[in-house]
């Protein structure tokens, strides 16, 4: 029976190391952000693109970025566009700046940040799947720092207390909602009256 050399274990050891170190790093941060970095299928992706005007200017928030399936469709999407996306979880974060730096999008910064501490201060559009938790936290800082008429697009989740523009459903597995929001004219501003 081949028995492993000293070389093959230690490269063997490094690469379970990095593997159980990565699946650590993933479980913390969910057990601190409340959801782990789960992709949009590629359908659900489409249907968003699809609720996201093309000729959208401005920025555009992407409020937890996990490994950019949204952020940087997003960019290409809307060319015209500042793309910001937010994702707090090492892992995902660090994949998104890999991939920023192979295949880049001039219009797309990825941000290592929780975005509850950002400003979304004259954001055009915003772009979520998140957990109902951190929708309940949401609505009233998008209602606080979002100019009038911006746009809100959420992933299954939908904003609490908040009347959408348009619901979607796709006729998935899930029956995957996805939401449109438009903040009202009447909302109060941070730093207004
Ligand atoms: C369900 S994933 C969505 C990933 C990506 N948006 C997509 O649709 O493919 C949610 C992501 O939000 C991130 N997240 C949750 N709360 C966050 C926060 N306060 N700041 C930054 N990222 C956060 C999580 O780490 C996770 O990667």
């Amino acid at each position: 029976m081949a028995t492993l050399g000293t070389t093959e274990a230690v490269l063997f050891l490094l690469v379970l190391g990095g593997l159980l170190a990565g699946l650590g790093s993933i479980v913390l941060s969910t057990l601190r952000t409340g959801i782990s970095p789960m992709p949009t299928s590629p359908r659900v992706r489409r249907e968003v693109l699809g609720l996201v005007p093309s000729d959208t200017r401005g920025v555009v928030l992407e409020l937890g970025a996990g490994w950019g399936t949204l952020a940087f469709a997003l960019a290409d999407h809307c060319p015209q566009a500042q793309v910001v996306a937010y994702e707090l979880s090492p892992l995902p974060a660090g994949f998104c700046a890999l991939r920023q730096r192979l295949a880049p999008r001039p219009n797309l910064r990825v941000a290592r940040e929780d975005f509850f501490r950002a400003s979304f201060a004259g954001a055009s559009a915003v772009v979520c799947y998140l957990y109902p938790g951190a929708m309940a936290k949401l609505g009233p800082k998008l209602l606080a720092e979002l100019p009038a008429g911006a746009r809100v697009v959420s992933h299954t989740f939908a904003l609490h207390g908040w009347r959408p523009v348009h619901t979607h459903r796709l006729d998935d597995l899930y029956r995957t909602p996805l939401y449109v929001y438009e903040v009202p004219a009447s909302a109060p501003r941070a730093g207004g009256e």
